[in-house]
């Protein structure tokens, strides 16, 4: 029996040992979850299911700036911003279904009037019996990640738009380098890629004007949304290049635009006038080097003509003299009398081809003096004048009075006069008006010639100076009296133009250095 008693009384005190045991694990456990609870970086706010704060931890009071005196016992609401609205009702509705809300981004009203972004878990809290009898909410501070969120967003917005813009230059620049590519091709290249380069590329179009000449998407159209920047070579504004948003857009920089875009429109439209000076140089080179191998031929032909001018010049003296020896016998027929004088007429044209040649050669030398153009058309034109009123041709002088002296073979001059004005004539088989005009400028005095005749092709014009090319029928032209002006002209340090139209007539400008003040003859 004392057995069975000790055997209890150990019962009991094992269990009583078990239970405070128990009660301090406990104990230890709810003051290592307040230690838990006092030391996190997030807000732990326990509350009832009306709302009532109940508990309100140290980073609750660091986070909002109340005290853990002053929060608890007042509702959630103070916490909440008047906008948007409250949305802590709906909250506690769905915490007494049981429900449990994560990482929920919301506004919260800091005690100072601060608004600061937080993010939300919210879980319910039972009683021993399991009975929802409240809420916990777990405030996480986002304030800060949010604005560096916002900041690595437009950065990379923006570094996004600047990687369009760099395509865009860089395809440019690969564009223009592409071989044998023509300024057409370049600026319908430039047009397409401008709209990807903006910001709304869907629905962007883009169009260049240069010169009166229109390059644009096949989606252009006009559109009140548009930005625009000149293209300006050498101080003039010859066209414009031009992007347009087809819907309207919110605004920003400039209008919808970006302030990075106006630097690229403007980059654009500096590279096409670039690209137009750059394409003007090339062309002005080649037309040179055109002038410059024409002139080379001229000169090649110029050589070997005066070679056969001199090697006919004296059989078709000799053909000449004979025949006039052969005209003095008596006992010849009127038949042979007509050949003779046949003979003679094609010898004399011969001859006259061959003295055309070679002063087409320079072979005749030059006889320089002082000379008063104004006074070599006066004395050409006498005998031009009356063949000009028979052919119903007006003739206008307007010669410069003072027109200054220069130092030239005058029979030469008369020549080119000649050779232009006769060509004009012929130019004007039904009449029409012939202006003769001299000028002086600073080094070089001009003359003038200008028709209303036929006029002449791009083709025909490229081959007037050569030696005989000609478009008039045998007998009516030997090809020579371009040739001579020509060779004329250059002789005396002067350059000659022509301009012409099909239908409308020609006109030719000669310029002629100005004699220097002190030289009085020259000879070449
Ligand atoms: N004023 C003009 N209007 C139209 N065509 C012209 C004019 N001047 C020259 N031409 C063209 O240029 C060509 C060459 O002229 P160029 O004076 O060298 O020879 P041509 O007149 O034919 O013969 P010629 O040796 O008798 O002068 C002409 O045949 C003509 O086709
Ligand atoms: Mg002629």
């Amino acid at each position: 029996m004392a057995e069975k008693n000790t055997e209890k009384t150990n019962k009991k005190a094992s269990h009583r040992s078990k239970l405070s045991q128990n009660l301090r694990f406990k104990e230890e456990t709810r003051s290592k979850l307040a230690a838990i609870v006092e030391s996190s970086e997030d807000a732990i706010i326990g509350k009832t299911l009306d709302g009532i704060i109940t508990s309100w931890n140290s980073a609750a009071e660091r986070i909002y700036g109340y005290t853990s005196k002053e929060a608890v016992g007042r509702s959630i609401s103070i916490l909440t911003p008047p906008h948007p609205p409250d949305e802590i009702l709906g909250i506690l509705k769905k915490i007494k279904h049981g429900d449990r809300i994560d990482n929920y981004e919301t506004v919260r009203l800091r005690k100072d009037g601060k608004q600061i972004d937080v993010s939300l878990t919210i879980s319910p809290i039972r009683d021993a019996a399991g009975k929802i009898i409240g809420a916990s909410t777990i405030a996480r501070n986002i304030t800060k990640q949010k604005k560096i969120d916002k900041i690595l967003k437009e950065s990379e917005h923006a570094l996004r738009e600047r990687v369009k813009e760099l395509t865009c230059l860089y395809s440019l620049a690969k564009l223009i380098e592409r071989p044998g590519i023509s300024l057409e091709e370049i600026l319908e290249g430039i047009v397409e890629l401008l709209p990807p380069a903006w910001l709304y590329p869907e629905i962007a179009a883009a169009r260049i004007i240069l010169n009166g000449y229109t390059y644009s998407t096949r989606n252009f159209r006009e559109a009140g949304q548009h930005q625009t920047a000149n293209i300006v070579i050498n101080e003039e504004q010859r066209g414009v290049v031009e992007v347009v948003y087809l819907e309207k857009k919110p605004e920003l920089d400039e209008g919808p635009f970006l302030r990075e875009e106006r630097s690229l429109i403007e980059a654009i439209a500096r590279e096409v006038a670039l690209i137009v000076e750059r394409k003007q140089t090339d062309e002005d080179k080649e037309k040179l080097q055109d002038q410059l191998r024409h002139a080379d031929r001229l000169a090649t032909i110029g050589q070997l003509s005066a070679g056969i001018a001199h090697e006919l010049n004296e059989p078709i003296g000799s053909i000449l003299g004979f025949a006039q020896l052969m005209k003095k016998y008596p006992e010849l027929s009127e038949k042979a009398m007509q050949d003779i004088e046949k003979i003679t007429k094609a010898s004399l044209h011969a001859r006259e081809v061959v003295k055309k040649l070679m002063l087409f050669a320079r072979q005749m030398p030059p006889y320089k003096t002082r000379v008063n153009l104004n006074r070599v058309i006066e004395e050409g034109l006498y005998f031009l004048e009356s063949r000009c009123a028979k052919e119903g041709i007006k003739v206008v002088r307007s010669l410069s009075p003072n027109l200054p002296e220069i130092i030239a073979d005058q029979a030469q001059m008369t020549q080119v006069l000649v050779n232009i004005v006769v060509n004009a004539i012929q130019a004007m088989p039904g009449g029409g008006k012939l202006a003769i005009r001299t000028n002086a400028s600073n080094r070089f005095i001009s003359l003038t010639v200008e028709d209303t005749g036929v006029g002449m092709s791009e083709k025909v014009v490229r081959q007037i100076f050569l030696p005989f090319f000609t478009t008039k029928d045998v007998g009516q032209g030997t090809g020579l009296g371009l040739p001579v002006v020509h060779g004329i002209v250059t002789s005396h340090s002067g350059s000659i133009s022509v301009d012409s139209k099909v239908g409308r007539g020609t006109k030719f400008e000669i310029q002629l250095p100005i004699a220097e003040p002190g030289s009085e003859k020259e000879k070449a």
